[in-house]
């Protein structure tokens, strides 16, 4: 009866081409049908991030073949979903940079470069180069920046219109998400919990000029302050201590819904801040609206419902996954129904009207909670998951099972599609003393220590899901060559297409996971593909440049790929049926070859104190372990620790700022030092398992 449907639609979507410049409001954002243009983050208000369009499909994708490409050589991190907007193809490149193409040509139309590093000062140490993507809203493009600004841009010119500062520049926030349009209204969160004690909020700005509609605070501040508003009074009854004094957490990084049904705005919330649920709320509580969907009142940002998916957190277990949209038939009724997926391993089913959980399954390994209790919907959590005794190994670890790539649902198959990450950690915080510890400024310290060592590859079985969230059943998996790989595209052609960390561009068909068409794009993958169509005929786009936090810390579990810094191609590229453009080839994949220097004698203690100071300063961009995924340079392959004018030239001095490496004023010469003795045991440490072959 599926293929039945799928056949139909594909008879009737060719001729769905936008004739007319489209206004891109909120009838045009909320209209499923329109194939051709992809006017939203998740393409539609749905978040569903399905294409009608089946002209490329199940039967014919073999013919898949490259339309053209473009050259990205200035761009590093490639994590954005391109809009397209009759033909006109708008996309954020490294540091917020907003590139228009205009897709006719495949030529540039213009660049907009907010100039992220110079706005970013000390900031340039917790932001990443990358950005997640635009949103679209009646001839103006808005683009949310590394230091924090929300700008907004002529779409015709890309010149600047406003510009708003949308955090407090002292503080370690940074924006690496894509904004929401709805109602004349652009709304925008923010990050950083894990280097500074931060406040999470979301703020909503008129589109015409920049002036702030609403803001929302995630969780309480100082009830000494009074609060903003009544949902503020009701969460501080969930905490405890002085939470304040760390911020609290909370931050909006990535989810944000906005649902045209009961002109509501969903925001997926982030983890604590700290982490540590000893330290930031020693007598427990559940901590609102930390790791929490909730829903807001679009035109006011007045609290409606929330649903909290861990209370009390104290693993990094946010919320901030993408939340979807769906009219789904449970029990016999239908249900304006949201899907959510978050970090902590569970696949949760939420009732619009009401906030209401319907379901909550377990799809993944997750040792922290056996299941949740559907009649308080709370997770019953497993003996000593919080790490009592002060050490646990739990499933997942901060990754999550499903982090910011989002996941897709196709209506024909009811299914939806979510790249998972399976990967553990051990929580240890032994030796840290709730009651001094104090939240860091501009250095990595969620208040629990992960261990600093590499992460083995041995441990990594991600895969690629099919779940019915109607049945609460997987219907099919496949495996994933290693963690992160990107976000899904459904289709109406039966088709689920994913960029992966390989390198590789797949097309499975939809109902059962069979994998029909692959692509070496030459470089991993962590921006999800899109589909639209011009002048009829069906294009897929997918932006090929590694990059995101497991690229910059995780360590082998990507480096294994061979991702090398500045090594491989960045690219957009354009697919079409029967189309034969080649790319260029890519280096193969290459790795950084560690420097023993057997003459150089490593001092056990001060490599010790490296350890720690690389951890804090070093580790979210060169690796975890020293180990470098490919967002920066393997510091065990570079010569610049061996010289230390050198070293400190650059790191001290800031002589590569430009280049993404920030600026460290505040470490000594003896500091660079013990870093130096940590980067060249870890090297030995590579090369002696070389040479063992293991
Ligand atoms: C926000 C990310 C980030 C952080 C944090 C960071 N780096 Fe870098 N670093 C980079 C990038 C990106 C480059 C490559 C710059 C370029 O292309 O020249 C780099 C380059 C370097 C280089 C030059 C390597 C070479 O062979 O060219 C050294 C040395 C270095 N970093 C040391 C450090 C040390 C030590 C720390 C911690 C104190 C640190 N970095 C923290 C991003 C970072």
């Amino acid at each position: 009866m599926k293929k039945f449907a799928c056949v139909a639609l594909a008879a009737t979507l060719t001729a769905q081409v936008a004739a007319a410049a489209t206004t891109v409001d909120n009838a045009a954002i909320a209209n499923e049908k329109d194939g051709a243009n992809w006017l939203s983050y998740g393409r539609t208000y749905s978040e569903q991030r399905f294409s009608p369009l089946a002209d490329i499909n199940a039967q014919n994708v073999g013919n898949l073949g490259v339309a053209w490409y473009m050259d990205l050589p200035e761009h590093k991190s490639l994590l954005s979903t391109p809009l397209v907007v009759d033909g006109v193809m708008y996309f954020t490149g490294s540091f917020a940079k907003v590139i228009a193409v205009d897709t006719r040509t495949g030529k540039e139309l213009w660049t907009y470069d907010p100039k992220v590093i110079d706005a970013a000062g000390d900031r340039g140490r917790v932001m990443w180069d990358s950005n997640r993507g635009v949103a679209y809203w009646k001839g103006k493009v808005f683009v949310a920046t590394g230091d924090g600004r929300l700008n907004a841009i002529d779409a015709a010119t890309g010149q600047e219109v406003w510009s708003v500062m949308t955090v407090d520049p002292k503080l370690a926030y940074f924006i690496n998400g894509a904004p929401r349009v709805f109602n004349g209204k652009v709304i925008i969160g923010n990050g950083g919990t894990e280097w500074g004690g931060l406040r999470g909020y979301v703020t909503a700005y008129d589109t015409e000029t920049g002036k702030q509609a609403w803001r929302f605070y995630t969780v309480p501040g100082n009830p000494a302050d009074g609060f903003e508003d009544d949902a503020q009074a009701m969460a501080a009854k969930t905490w405890t201590g002085e939470w304040w004094k760390h911020g609290g957490g909370g931050t909006v990084w990535n989810g944000l819904t906005y649902d045209p049904a009961f002109n509501r705005i969903y925001i997926g919330t982030g983890n604590g801040s700290p982490w540590n649920q000893k330290i930031r709320s020693p007598g427990g509580g559940d901590n609102l609206f930390l790791c929490s969907v909730v829903a807001l009142d679009a035109d006011t940002g007045k609290y409606v419902w929330h649903y909290q998916t861990v209370p009390g957190e104290t693993w990094d277990y946010n919320s901030n996954m993408d939340m979807v949209l769906a009219d789904l038939t449970i029990d016999g009724k239908p249900v304006k129904a949201m899907m959510h997926a978050p970090k902590n391993g569970f696949f949760y089913v939420i009732d619009r009207a009401t906030g209401k959980l319907i379901s909550a399954e377990k799809i993944g390994r997750a040792t922290w909670a056996t299941h949740v209790d559907m009649k308080t919907g709370r997770p019953v959590e497993a003996p000593n998951a919080r790490y009592e005794d002060g050490e646990e190994l739990v499933y997942p670890g901060p990754l999550g099972f499903h982090n910011w790539h989002a996941m897709s649902f196709s209506p024909m198959t009811g299914l939806t599609y979510i790249p998972t990450h399976d990967l553990p950690a051990l929580f240890t915080d032994k030796g840290i003393k709730p009651t001094s510890w104090q939240s860091p400024s501009f250095q990595f310290d969620p208040g629990v220590d992960l261990g600093r060592e590499d992460m083995p590859l041995t441990i990594d079985a991600s895969v690629l899901m099919a779940w019915d969230p109607v049945k609460k059943e997987k219907v099919w998996e496949q495996k994933l060559p290693g963690a992160w790989n990107g976000g899904t595209l459904a289709t109406a052609g039966n088709l689920v297409f994913q960029g992966r960390t390989d390198g590789k561009l797949v097309a499975y068909r939809s109902t059962d996971g069979v994998p029909l068409w692959m692509f070496d794009m030459g470089v991993g993958i962590s921006a999800p593909p899109i589909t639209y169509a011009v002048d009829g005929k069906q294009y897929v786009a997918l932006l090929a440049g590694w990059g995101g936090a497991a690229a910059s810390m995780v360590g082998s579990i990507t480096a294994q790929h061979g991702w090398t810094y500045g090594v491989h191609p960045r690219r957009l590229v354009v697919f079409a049926l029967d189309a034969e453009t080649k790319l260029p080839k890519a280096p193969p994949p290459t790795f950084a070859q560690p420097l023993a220097q057997d003459d150089f004698k490593v001092d056990d203690l001060l490599a010790e104190q490296g350890s720690f100071l690389f951890q804090r300063n070093c580790s979210s961009c060169h690796g975890g372990g020293a180990v470098a995924g490919g967002y920066a340079p393997d510091l065990r392959a570079s010569q610049a620790p061996l010289y230390p004018e050198a070293f400190k030239e650059i790191v001290i001095d800031g002589s590569r700022r430009q280049q993404g490496m920030p600026q460290f004023k505040e470490l000594s010469d003896a500091d660079l030092n013990a870093i130096h003795h940590y980067i060249r045991r870890q090297a030995r440490k590579a090369t002696a398992a070389a040479q063992s072959g293991k």
